[in-house]
């Protein structure tokens, strides 16, 4: 099979890393020379680095680099089976990639876009044949996480889908089917992660480090909210959100934070600027958690109830099953449980009555109980067996 992939930025090299290593010839194809040129040196330490570690022996790795080649443009992708389009995220600069693309590739050529937050319906929309467009959502580093969300466009063949499936499951990733909605399943379900960790501190309840520290310690989270969204950049991660709000056309469950909005528009962006929720200078004092079992107890049900809120719902609307949800979560951001297993083990009662609480508080539409979770709850059901 022979890979072509769009895009030489951290997804695109990270996606031709994995198609190599799972055997196929890979073009690389990036407008800007310099990005191939960073990608290529980046890939060679990769791979170096592995040998070094004994993870892999040299002829291995030599072979694995041997067989992606570096271009300018996709004028070659004439015999590809498989095309992954990693570019910048903008719906029109995609959908014109794409209708250059099938002047040249063959007629069963797969036509993948690895977007966090298009339509792929809309994608596939601009496209002579539309059947074969079809959504491969890796997650970063794409070598590393084994996830993979599929996403079909309402266009896609049943062929394409169950292919392109197929193929992905043989590069030993984790695949899971999400209906083309936004956010797929793991940017969706994990706003409130995010969100009401947000709310929690503009309502004053507690500092940064407090509500890390809850979510680490006492929810099982690998990082906590604040952490992590100093990793992913507070940019990225208001851009995410503000667009998944745009995309629920305002549904106030997505609303983006104001807090969250003025770091980006002050440059504190976490720890690519040295400075976010909390200051990475050399010698910086950061305030530390203010282990109040209580309050802390209650920061971290608070969070997790809205998370299975929006995994119930999730679910509810028919965006992936429950499994693929579970899986989602756990092997897309590592939580450490399955949110509606999660849900299981509190009792969806106790969730539903926990969500009521905070509705009749606020009064707001952000805190409505998915009418799954309601529903269960008064049949006495549970997810699982
Ligand atoms: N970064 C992430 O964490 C992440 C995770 C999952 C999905 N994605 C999605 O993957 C895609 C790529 O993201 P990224 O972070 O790798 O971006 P990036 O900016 O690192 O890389 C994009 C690359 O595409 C190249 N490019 C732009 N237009 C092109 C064109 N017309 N033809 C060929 N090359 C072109 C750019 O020169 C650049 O090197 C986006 O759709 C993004 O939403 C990103």
């Amino acid at each position: 099979m022979k890979v072509g992939i769009i895009g030489s930025g951290s997804m695109g090299a990270g996606i031709a890393q994995v198609a190599a290593t799972a055997g196929h010839e890979v073009y690389l194809c990036d407008t800007k020379p310099e990005a191939l040129k960073t990608a290529k040196e980046k890939l060679q330490k990769i791979l170096n680095r592995l040998v070094e570690k004994g993870r892999m022996d040299d002829p291995t790795a030599k072979a694995i680099f041997g067989r992606i080649y570096f271009m300018n443009d996709f004028k070659n992708f004439g015999d590809t089976d498989l095309v992954v389009e990693a570019i910048i995220e903008n719906l029109e600069i995609k959908q014109s990639v794409f209708q250059s693309l099938e002047k040249i590739v063959r007629k069963d050529c797969i036509l993948a876009s690895n977007t966090s937050s298009l339509s792929i319906t809309s994608i596939a929309g601009a496209c002579e044949h539309p059947e074969r467009v079809i959504g491969i959502h890796f997650f970063n580093p794409a070598p590393l996480m084994k996830l993979v969300e599929i996403i079909p466009a309402i266009q896609t063949s049943t062929e394409v889908l169950e292919k392109s499936r197929a193929t992905i499951d043989s590069w030993e990733k984790l695949t899971v089917l999400a209906k083309d909605t936004p956010g797929f399943i793991v940017n969706r379900v994990a706003r409130p992660f995010y969100g009401e960790a947000l709310r929690i501190l503009e309502e004053g309840v507690a500092n940064v480090a407090t509500i890390d520290w809850a979510m680490t310690d006492i929810a099982g989270f690998k990082m906590g909210p604040f952490t992590l969204m100093d990793y992913i950049g507070n940019d990225v991660n208001y851009v995410v959100t503000e667009t998944v709000f745009k995309s629920f056309y305002n549904d106030p469950r997505y609303k983006p934070s104001f807090t969250q909005q003025r770091l980006a528009q002050a440059g504190y962006l976490g720890r690519k600027s040295g400075k976010g929720y909390y200051d990475y200078a050399e010698g910086a004092t950061n305030p530390g958690p203010i282990k109040d079992e209580f309050t802390c107890q209650a920061i971290a049900d608070r969070i997790v109830v809205m998370l299975i809120n929006e995994a119930a719902d999730a679910l509810f609307l028919n965006v992936a099953s429950k499994e693929d949800i579970d899986t989602a979560m756990t092997k897309g951001v590592n939580y450490p449980k399955g949110l509606l297993k999660w849900a299981d083990q509190i009792g969806v009662a106790n969730c539903v009555k926990q969500l009521d609480e905070l509705y009749d508080l606020y009064r707001e539409d952000r805190y409505r109980c998915s009418p799954l979770l309601r529903r269960m709850a008064k049949a006495n059901q549970t997810f699982y067996a």
